[in-house]
């Protein structure tokens, strides 16, 4: 779980993981949402540098592993492989910032990659109009029915991933696309509009109200 980033554009304030949301940190929410897919093993968490022994306490009653973060996401990434057992062959890398992500996206990936797929993604349709620009012009509109969007968790059998990120050193914004680069096959699964990214202000009110639509759904149903 990469969760070193600063999140520059959510403001000034503590790095994006230790953000609280609901009165606990947003990272807290992730590992919980992880811990609660009974196939998850192995925990590895990359904290901002400054703040591992910090994560390590919040994280207490996870089982997890806290490594120190890197300088980007992939170096991040990169960091919590070593730290993996040598036992685990099959790997889910999974953005701390996606911290609402439900169970069932977990459980499609971990699925797919039992299944035997190399490298998995979380896909949703686009619901925007995608124009190519340059500049301020419109060169033109992109064909959207063929795009998706891209979540997490990202499933990978260990040693695909292993390789794409030895050979990778073009900065990608996800692991998949690595895989790519190589000619490896990534295949997709259902995403869900709750596994959304906390990126800007707006991010954490959405999840706010979709905690508290949670909450108010299992205060019913326990009545
Ligand atoms: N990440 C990381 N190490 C970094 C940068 C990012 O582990 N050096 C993680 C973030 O903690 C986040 C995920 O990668 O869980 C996705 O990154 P992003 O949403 O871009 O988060 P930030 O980099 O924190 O945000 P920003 O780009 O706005 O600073
Ligand atoms: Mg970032």
């Amino acid at each position: 779980m990469p969760a070193a980033g600063l999140g520059v554009r959510l403001g000034p304030g503590q790095p994006k993981a230790l953000r609280e949301l609901a009165g606990e940190p947003l990272l807290v929410h992730a590992v919980r949402s992880l811990r609660s897919v009974p196939s998850i093993g192995v925990v590895v968490v990359a904290a901002p540098a400054s703040d591992v022994e910090a994560v390590g306490r919040l994280l207490a009653a996870y089982d997890v592993v806290v490594v120190p973060g890197g300088d980007d996401r992939q170096d991040s990434v990169h960091r919590t492989l070593a730290a993996l057992p040598p036992d685990v062959d099959l790997v889910l890398v999974h953005d701390a910032a996606r911290c609402l992500t439900p169970g069932h996206v977990i459980e499609a990936v971990v699925a797919a990659l039992r299944a035997g797929a190399d490298a998995v993604v979380p896909v949703l349709p686009i619901a925007d109009t995608v124009k190519h620009v340059e500049g301020v012009r419109v060169l033109g509109t992109v064909d959207r029915a063929a795009l998706r969007a891209v979540q997490t968790p990202q499933g990978f059998r260990r040693d695909v991933l292993e390789q794409a990120h030895a050979a990778g050193r073009q900065a990608a914004t996800d692991d998949a696309s690595l895989v790519e680069v190589l000619g490896g096959t990534v295949t997709t699964v259902p995403g869900d509009d709750e596994a959304f990214k906390i990126t800007r202000p707006l991010d954490l009110l959405l999840a706010e109200a979709v905690l508290a639509a949670r909450s108010s759904r299992s205060g019913r149903h326990a009545r």
